[in-house]
């Protein structure tokens, strides 16, 4: 049985009873609302998992602390004032408005009750507990890198040494993923043409590769995933969505010290495959979206200390799972919605936010 995940994040702070004396706990209560509603356009500056930069939209990001203080345009959260606080004044302008949040091609403004507490929140002096969010371990030796201000001569998307900062980030991970990796043997690369895959290397001569096989997902089963053990120690990003790879193939995957990014959407990956995945300690962002992937394998994922962003909708997660994987891993970036309609807000169960 698959449970309604789609109402998940909002209904869970909704189902919590908004009395004048809680206290609204942002991680709990807000985050959800704005990693379902807003996060998607206004989050740091990112690679998406198709190689594209992805900048904040007017420059507010929401998905670190330091963002939601600071705004490119002002002040995104002012501690006990709604009334200069960005975050809710695009949230509470008519519906109509043209500058209102999410913006209206994106569907309806916040339902009411969420908008109360996110200015509740605010009153209450705009407390993010122990939260901190993506972006802070980061070093920011540069926080105006990532706008492209001052730098008019160089290219903020392509230049070398004017990367945005989440970029370079990246690059660092390469760098020191790649230390003292030797390149694979010309030989072994060129087992691969005949194939399904296309290997090729991230770039600018790096031994590590990135593995695909667009075109050819339909011949991409267990064996041909067993192929790969030999290139195992050098795949660092690997798309293997819509192919019949199953749990068989995760114990190479495993295999993959240096893998960071993993694409396993509409598989038929469950839950040991998906556990079997803990090994690989580099990953960083994960898709097992329409896996069979449950809450088992969401446990072993606690496990990945560098895990970003894990995407889950139609798997068969509990939304307790999912919560309990956030605590794990603060700052972890859950993707459980598809871009659907406001689900029914009303709660009628008995579930409570516990606190
Ligand atoms: C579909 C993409 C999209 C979504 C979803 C979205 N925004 Fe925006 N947001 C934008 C764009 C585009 C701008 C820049 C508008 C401009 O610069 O004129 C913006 C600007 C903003 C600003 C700055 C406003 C200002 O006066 O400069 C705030 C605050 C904001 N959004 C909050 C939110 C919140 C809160 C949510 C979720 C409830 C949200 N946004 C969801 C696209 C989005």
């Amino acid at each position: 049985m698959r449970l309604p995940f789609v109402a998940f994040p909002a209904a869970l702070c909704l189902m919590a009873p908004i009395a004048a004396q809680d206290k609204v706990d942002f991680q709990r209560q807000i985050l959800p609302i704005l990693e379902r509603n807003c996060v998607e356009c206004h989050a740091a500056a990112h690679t998406s998992s198709d190689g594209r930069l992805v900048k904040p939209k007017g420059g507010v990001m929401f998905d670190s602390k330091d963002g939601l203080l600071n705004g490119k345009k002002g002040k995104v959260v002012v501690a006990r004032k709604p009334a200069d606080s960005l975050l809710y004044l695009s949230i509470s302008l008519p519906a109509d408005d043209e500058d209102r949040m999410p913006p209206q091609k994106k569907g309806d403004p916040l339902p009411e009750a969420q908008q109360q507490l996110i200015k509740k929140w605010i009153e209450q002096g705009a407390d993010f507990g122990p939260w901190k969010g993506k972006g802070d371990d980061d070093k920011r030796p540069d926080p105006k890198a990532g706008d492209g201000g001052g730098d008019k001569n160089k290219q903020p998307a392509t230049g070398d040494r004017s990367k945005p900062q989440p970029k370079a980030t990246l690059a660092a991970i390469r760098t020191s993923l790649q230390k003292g990796l030797n390149p694979v043997p010309a030989a072994t690369l060129a087992a691969f043409a005949e194939g399904p895959f296309q290997v090729a290397s991230i770039g600018d001569d790096s031994p590590l590769l990135r593995v695909s096989c667009h075109g050819h997902t339909d011949k991409v089963d267990d064996r041909a995933v067993a192929s790969l053990s030999t290139i195992a120690d050098h795949i660092t990003e690997l798309q293997l969505g819509r192919t019949s790879v199953g749990d068989a193939a995760c114990s190479v995957l495993a295999q993959m010290s240096r893998l960071t990014a993993l694409d396993l959407r509409q598989t038929q990956v469950g839950n040991q495959g998906a556990a079997a995945l803990s090994a690989c300690k580099q990953l960083r962002s994960l898709n097992l979206f329409g896996t069979r992937v449950g809450d088992y394998a969401l446990a072993a994922l606690a496990e990945l200390p560098n895990l970003e962003a894990v995407y889950l909708w139609q798997t068969e997660v509990s939304a307790q799972a999912a919560v309990r994987l956030r605590e794990a891993l603060p700052g972890l970036r859950l993707v459980m919605t598809a871009d659907l309609p406001e689900p029914m807000t009303e709660g009628t169960g008995q579930r409570r936010n516990r606190r």
